[in-house]
This record gives structure tokens, C-alpha cells and sequence, in this order.
């Protein structure tokens, strides 16, 4: 297995990052540490929830470990039921009473392996919107719900808002919905109005969805001002056609079209680590754990490829929308692997994170962090048993990936005035099939709650650490603390039976003439707190 700090060979590189206290960027907003839980395979059914009389501990049929390590994150907003399941299902199949609840063909069925359980192909609706909610209180987020455009009439949509947010004994929905022991209204505020609806989400175009857009949304039901938010789906990567056509379909019907919409969707996975071989989706998938030094490289320089991203798409947003009413939704997220490492046989799309994918989720979210303005959510794709999972469960067996450590790490950043900061740090070099390839050699991100300044960084350099002087343009540091998360092995991870291979560990912050300065170790996610004085 390869080591990121061969003894002898790592040689510390120095650095310098300054942190502009008078260049706030705008307030991050704390739904851009958001999360994704779709109906596929073991994330629901397994994952979330095991039902009330399982042995597996739990709340109202919910896993409690999953509920009680939710709470250290903070996590402010979950997506759900999916992705490409939304737009196949009908919400009214999980209200009522349970054992009328009729069983459905889940739209990743045909996925499924040998030997998956029952309910991964066929939804029992066990767990629907009442569940969701109850889940979502339990851990203290808001809600989002994916609207299904594809398969069920714009009626079924308004109808979906009226059973959530009607007011207490004033619909027949309502009614039902105290029924089933919830008198009082959900107030869910964002709604998706269709997944992915280039492709699994109806296959239109891009006018075509638009005119679509604006259907289901000319009206909804509302119980007072500004209850609902709406997030139109859009592009995959760089699309930029696709948030183009949609956006100038839209204000055909006048430029004022687009204050109905709160947020564009746009999804982006790292893939691709062929180096440039090959664009085909099955061929150019990495392996989650078999990975060598510059599969480590590659796959970060895919995770950076979405601040131009998230650049790219507010400029073609702007063309349409110049006061930038519309914000990002990055609602998935997360780097996606070929099968073979789940830790639950036939989970599928479901892989291992590893350091490599703490790094990348250090960096996604520092990304999201320097664009408090444009990015709204932001959902990582997805909490549980999927793609860059934050947990791993089984029965009852159950581990906090590397990736969940990060969330909590990072969470100290939700509703900071971001900062501009100057990461000068030499870039990195190594060798991708004979030709020299780059990446820079530390950043991240910073941000102000009041005397309290947080700075994020990841260092991408398997072997070298960075040695940084903390330079805080403005103020001085009265105190501070570190804590960081790397391992010796890039490799590492943990698992049902080695749960604590990897976690966050503490350091003291040492202050040199006013100024921090702090080694960030090799491969490495670091989080500074500093009190200013
Ligand atoms: O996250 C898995 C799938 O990826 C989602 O269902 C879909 O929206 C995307 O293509």
C-alpha cells in the first residue's frame, strides 16, 4: 500500500495565506452543506430507515446512530426522494395508513443484484413523506422535495404542497396529514420541479423543459409570503446549452419570468480518471479504493473543475438574469467510482470513501465556501450507503466515513461572512503517463462569526506537508486551535469492523509574532479556529 509520507523523502514546503478581513464575500449559507438521500438501492431502505420493530436501534423506525451522528453536523437541508426516482413517484403511495400503502416498481430496479432485499426493488412506501419529515426533525434540517415532472400532472405537484403546508384543519390534505398523527404544517419551502429533465427526467430539451418550468409553477398553493422556493433542474457538468435554452425559453415570456425561479440545479460528478483516454461513462470510472498517486491527482483536479463550474454558469446566468435572482443549486455532488467496493454486497452505486474523498469533499466545499453569492445549496451526493457517503450501514452495523468527519469539521463555516483569502503556495508536480502535470499546492477557505475566524484547507500533496504563516490582514490572533484529518496511508478508510481507522485529531495553533503559522500535514483536511482580538 503506498504511504503519503515515506520517512526521509517528504521535505516541508513553505507557504504563506493571507486572509482579507476586508474583502467579505457574502454570508455562506449554511444550505450549501446540504444532503442528498434518493429511494435507491440500501440509502432508504436499510440506510435511513429500519423500521420501528427492527433490533437495530432506533426512532420511530429511523436508525438512531444515524440520527445521533446527523446532529454533531449540523446539517441544515436534505434532498429527497431523489434524483432520477422523483420523477416516477407518486407521493400519494407513501401517506396514509401503512398497510394500504401500495408496493411499486422502483425506478432502479433494474439495477439491483441478486440476492438485494425486496424493498431496494420493489418501494414498500414504507417510508414516505411523513417519515422524511419526521427524519429531517429529528436531525434538525428542512426539508427539500424533488417534484416528479416526467410522470404525475402539474395538479399532483400542487397537491403535494397542499399536503405539507396547508395549514392545520384547513384541507381535506391537512386532514389526512393530522390523520397520520401531523396536525401541524410541514412548511416545506424548496421544491425540485423535476430531476435531471435532460435525461431521466423526461429526456426534453431545454425549451422544452422550460415551457414545462413554467407550467407547473404559474401557480402552487400558498399560505403566506415567500413559503415556497423553487429550483428548476439544470445542467450536468458543463452544460452550458442547457442553462442557456432554458433560461432564454424562460424570459420569452418577459425578463420578470425569472424571479418564479429560486435556484438552477446543477449537478457535477468526478468520473472520469481515464487521464484523458476516454469520455465513455462504464470505461473511464476509477476504482474507490485500488487507486494509485495520480488517480489521487486526478480525481481532485476533477473535484476543482467546479469552481469554473459554478463561474461558467453564473456568467451564462447573468445573460438572462443580471441581478442574479437565481442562485446555484449544486444538488448533487461527490465523485462516482466503478462498483466492486461497497461494504454491502449488491448496495448499488454504493463505494468506499477513502481520504482521497475527505480531501475532495474539503476542497467541493471550500469551492462553495469563495462563492457564497452564487451557490444557494448545495446537496453531497448522497448521506448514506451511496456514491460519497457520509455514512456506511448494514443491519446493524454502521461507520462515519471519512467524508462525514469533513462535514462535521466544516461545519463551523455555516452563516460566517466568507473572506477572500490568498493561498501562495508552490504548485505540485508529478507525472501523468510520461507528460508533467500541476496542481496547487494548498487551498480553502476562510470565514468571520464575529471574533471567531475559521479557516479551511486541503493539501493535496501525498508526500510534502506545507508549512503556512497565517497572516490575517486587519486583526490580530488572540488564540486558536487546529484540528486535521490525514492518515499515512491515502488509502485509508474505515469499515464496519475498523470504524476509527480515520478520524479528525486536535492540534495546538502556534502564534509566532502575531501571526499563526500551522504545518498542514501531507494529503491532508485541516480546519483552523482562530479568536481575533
Ligand atoms: O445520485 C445518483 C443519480 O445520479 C441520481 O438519481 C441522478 O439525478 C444522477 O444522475
Amino acid at each position: 500500500m503506498f504511504r503519503s509520507d515515506p520517512r526521509g523523502l517528504a521535505q516541508t514546503v513553505g507557504g504563506r495565506i493571507e486572509i482579507l478581513l476586508d474583502e467579505p464575500l457574502g454570508t455562506i449559507s449554511p444550505n450549501i452543506y446540504g444532503h442528498f438521500s434518493e429511494n435507491l438501492s440500501g440509502v432508504i431502505y436499510d440506510g435511513i430507515w429500519v423500521g420501528e420493530n427492527s433490533k437495530v436501534p432506533n426512532v420511530a423506525g429511523i436508525r438512531k446512530e444515524l440520527v445521533d451522528e446527523m446532529r454533531k453536523i449540523s446539517p441544515p437541508i436534505v434532498r429527497f426522494p431523489g434524483g432520477c426516482f422523483a420523477d416516477s413517484y407518486d407521493w400519494r403511495d407513501g401517506i396514509g395508513p401503512v398497510d394500504k400503502r401500495p408496493r411499486r416498481t422502483n425506478f432502479w430496479n433494474g439495477g439491483e443484484k441478486a440476492g438485494a432485499p425486496d424493498a431496494h426493488r420493489y418501494d414498500p412506501n414504507r417510508f414516505g413523506t411523513n417519515e422524511f419529515v419526521q427524519f429531517c426533525r429529528l436531525i434538525g434540517a428542512q426539508p427539500y422535495l424533488a417534484a416528479n415532472l416526467r410522470s404525475l400532472p402539474a395538479q399532483e405537484f400542487n397537491r403535494w404542497i397542499e399536503y405539507c403546508n396547508s395549514p392545520a384543519g384547513s384541507t381535506t390534505l391537512a386532514d389526512q396529514r393530522a390523520a397520520a398523527g401531523f396536525r401541524d404544517s410541514y412548511n416545506v419551502q424548496y421544491w425540485g420541479v423535476g430531476n435531471e429533465s435532460w435525461g431521466c427526467g423526461g429526456n426534453f430539451t431545454p425549451q422544452e423543459y422550460a415551457v414545462e418550468y413554467r407550467r407547473f409553477t404559474a401557480w402552487a398553493p400558498s399560505y403566506r409570503a415567500g413559503d415556497l422556493s423553487f429550483v428548476a433542474s439544470g445542467p450536468s457538468d458543463d452544460g452550458w446549452n442547457w442553462t442557456r435554452g432554458f433560461l432564454e425559453e424562460i424570459v420569452r415570456k418577459g425578463k420578470e419570468q425569472v424571479r418564479g425561479i429560486y435556484g438552477l440545479a446543477l449537478h457535477y460528478y468526478a468520473w472520469n480518471l481515464s487521464r484523458g483516454k476516454t469520455n465513455d461513462w462504464e470505461k473511464g470510472k476509477g476504482d474507490a479504493v485500488n487507486f494509485d498517486v495520480v488517480d489521487w491527482y486526478e480525481l481532485l483536479r476533477q473535484g476543482d473543475v467546479m469552481e469554473s463550474l459554478i463561474k461558467g454558469h453564473w456568467l451564462v446566468m447573468g445573460e438572462f438574469d443580471p441581478e442574479h435572482h437565481i442562485k446555484l443549486v449544486v444538488d448533487e455532488w461527490g465523485p462516482w467510482y466503478k462498483p466492486g467496493s461497497e461494504l454491502t454486497p449488491g448496495d448499488q452505486i454504493e463505494q468506499l470513501p477513502t481520504l482521497r474523498d475527505a480531501v475532495f469533499s474539503g476542497l467541493t466545499l471550500d469551492t462553495f465556501n469563495r462563492h457564497p453569492d452564487k451557490v444557494g445549496i448545495g446537496c453531497c451526493a448522497q448521506l448514506i450507503n451511496c456514491l460519497n457517503s457520509l455514512y456506511l450501514a448494514h443491519e446493524d452495523r454502521f461507520c462515519v466515513t471519512p467524508v462525514g468527519h469533513v462535514f462535521q469539521m466544516y461545519a463551523a463555516h455555516q452563516g460566517g461572512t466568507s473572506l477572500r483569502t490568498k493561498f501562495s503556495v508552490p504548485s505540485i508536480h508529478y507525472d501523468r503517463d510520461g507528460q508533467t502535470a500541476s496542481f496547487w499546492g494548498l487551498q480553502g477557505s476562510a470565514s468571520l462569526h464575529e471574533k471567531q475566524l475559521v479557516l479551511t484547507a486541503v493539501n493535496p500533496d501525498v508526500k510534502n506537508p506545507v508549512e503556512a504563516q497565517i497572516v490575517i490582514r486587519g486583526a490580530k490572533v488572540k488564540s486558536g486551535s487546529a484540528s486535521m484529518m490525514t492518515s499515512s496511508d491515502i488509502h485509508a478508510r474505515n469499515t464496519f469492523d475498523q470504524r476509527t481507522a480515520i478520524s479528525p485529531s486536535t492540534a495546538p495553533l502556534e502564534i509566532k509574532e502575531d501571526a499563526p503559522v500551522f504545518r498542514f500535514p501531507a494529503a491532508s483536511v485541516a480546519k483552523l479556529t482562530m479568536t481575533l482580538a
